[in-house]
C-alpha cells in the first residue's frame, strides 16, 4: 500500500468536486479590502463567510497596535511559554480576559484549536469520562485523540440524552467532564445550556463550554451564551478563539478553580509550540477593549443584519439552520449542487463557505454564511437577491414563493 493510499476515497471525492470548476476549498482571496470585501479571480466580491463577526480585522485601531508591537518587540516571539516565549503582553491578555470573565485564571494558547485539543485533554486522564455533544467542532473530537479518558457522546442538543449518560456513569469514581458549545458552528444553533450546566452539576461532572462563534454575539457585555442564559459562575471553563469576533487568531481558557495554573505545565499544546507573536497580542488586547465599549451597538447591528438575512432567505423557501445567529446556514440537497450553487454565487459576486461531509452533522450540505457587524444592510439583499436568483436556476425554490419574494 501506498503512503496516501489510505485516504484514496477522500481524494476521489474532492476530485469529484474539483472535476467540474472551481474548487471550493482553495479559492483565493487576490486582496482583502475591508471585513466584507475581496479580490476573488479579479472580480470585487462580498464576503459572505468569514467569522469576522464585528469586523474587527481592518479596525484601525487594532491595525496600529499590531504595528506598534511589532515595531516594539518584534515579529515573533520564536519561542514557546514556558521557554524564551512568555512576554508581559502575554499575561496583560491573560488578566484582561480573566477580568472580562470575572474568572480568576486564564491561558492564552497559540490558536483556539490548541486551547480545545491541549486543554480538554488535559483535563481529563485514565479512569475519567469525557462526555461531548455529537455534533461537536473537530478540535474537541481531536481531544479525545490525545486522552486515556472514556469517550461518551451524547446527542447533539439533547439535555435527556446527557442525562441518560451521566445517570449511567454516577456510580464510577472518575471525573466527568462534558464539553459543549456555545453557538454550533455549522447549524449556528445555540447549546441549551442552562438544563445542561444542571444535569452536569446535579451529578457531579464539570463543564466545559467552547464560545468560539458566542464571543460578543451573545450576552449583555458580549461574553457569550453563558452571559446571555445567566450560568457564568456556573460553569467550569469556558474556552474561546480570537479568530472570530477579536479578528485575529490565538485561543483562551478561562477559569474559576484553583489549580488552573498546572495546565501550563501539563497542556502539551501550550507548552511544545511558539507562543502568538506580539502584534497579534496587541491586536487582541484592542479588540477585546472595543467589544467592552462599543459591543452593544456592534451586537445590535450584528443581530440587524442576521435578521435580514436569515428572514430574507426563509422568506425565499430556503431551508436554514434551526435559529437566529450570526451563522447562516443554508441546507442544500447534495453535495454537488452545493458546490454548483457555490460556484454560481462566486461568478455572481457573492462568497460564502462549502460545508459538506464529514465536517458537517447528521451528513449535510451546507451553504454557510457568517454575518458581520459591519456588513450593510443593502448588502445582505442583494445576497438574498442573488441567491435567490441562483436557487430558481437550481430547482430548489418553490416557484410562487420566488414571485412573492420578488414582488416584496
Ligand atoms: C466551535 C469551534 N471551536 C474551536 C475552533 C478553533 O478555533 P481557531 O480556528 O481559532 O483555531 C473553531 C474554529 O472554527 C470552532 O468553530
Amino acid at each position: 500500500m501506498g503512503i496516501f493510499d489510505r485516504h484514496r476515497q477522500l481524494l476521489e471525492s474532492y476530485r469529484m468536486m474539483r472535476a467540474t470548476g472551481e474548487d471550493p476549498l482553495t479559492v483565493t482571496m487576490d486582496r482583502v479590502l475591508s471585513p466584507t470585501e475581496a479580490i476573488i479571480n479579479g472580480r470585487k466580491t462580498l464576503l459572505v463567510g468569514t467569522n469576522n463577526y464585528f469586523g474587527l480585522t481592518f479596525d484601525p485601531v487594532c491595525v496600529e497596535a499590531a504595528i506598534e508591537a511589532t515595531r516594539d518587540e518584534g515579529t515573533g516571539t520564536t519561542g514557546s511559554r514556558i521557554a524564551n516565549g512568555n512576554y508581559a503582553q502575554h499575561a496583560a491578555l491573560e488578566a484582561e480576559l480573566a477580568e472580562f470573565y470575572g474568572m480568576k485564571h486564564c491561558m492564552v494558547t497559540t490558536t483556539g484549536y490548541q486551547a480545545n485539543l491541549g486543554i480538554i485533554s488535559t483535563l481529563v486522564g485514565d479512569g475519567d469520562y469525557l462526555v461531548i455533544d455529537a455534533d461537536s467542532h473537530a478540535s474537541i473530537y481531536d481531544a479525545c485523540k490525545q486522552t486515556q479518558a472514556t469517550i461518551i457522546r451524547f446527542k447533539h442538543n439533547d439535555p435527556a440524552s446527557l442525562e441518560a449518560r451521566l445517570r449511567r456513569l454516577k456510580d464510577e469514581p472518575g471525573n466527568k467532564v462534558v464539553v459543549v458549545e456555545g453557538i454550533y458552528s455549522m447549524l449556528g444553533d445555540t447549546a441549551p445550556l442552562k438544563p445542561f450546566v444542571e444535569i452536569t452539576k446535579r451529578y457531579g461532572g464539570y463543564i466545559v463550554v467552547d464560545e468560539a462563534h458566542s464571543l460578543g454575539a451573545l450576552g449583555e457585555h458580549g461574553r457569550g451564551l453563558v452571559e446571555q442564559v445567566g450560568v457564568l459562575d456556573q460553569v467550569d471553563f469556558v474556552v474561546g478563539t480570537f479568530s472570530k469576533t477579536l479578528g485575529s487568531i490565538g485561543g483562551f481558557c478561562v477559569s474559576n478553580h484553583d489549580g488552573f495554573e498546572v495546565l501550563r505545565i501539563a497542556t502539551r499544546a501550550y507548552m511544545f509550540t511558539a507562543s502568538l507573536p506580539p502584534s497579534i497580542i496587541a491586536s487582541v488586547r484592542a479588540a477585546l477593549k472595543i467589544v467592552r465599549r462599543d459591543g452593544a451597538k456592534l451586537r445590535t447591528r450584528l443581530w440587524d443584519n442576521v435578521a435580514t438575512l436569515y428572514d430574507g432567505l426563509a422568506a425565499a423557501g430556503f431551508q436554514l439552520g434551526p435559529e437566529h445567529g450570526p451563522v447562516v446556514a443554508v441546507v442544500m440537497p447534495d453535495q454537488m449542487t452545493t458546490v454548483g450553487v457555490w460556484r454560481a454565487l462566486l461568478e455572481a459576486g457573492v462568497y460564502v463557505n462549502v460545508a459538506v461531509p464529514p465536517a458537517t452533522p447528521g451528513g449535510l450540505c451546507l451553504l454557510r454564511c457568517s454575518l458581520s457587524s459591519a456588513h450593510s444592510r443593502g448588502q445582505l439583499k442583494h445576497v438574498v437577491e442573488v441567491l435567490t436568483g441562483i436557487g430558481r436556476q437550481f430547482g430548489l425554490l418553490p416557484a410562487e414563493r420566488v414571485r412573492a419574494v420578488a414582488g416584496g
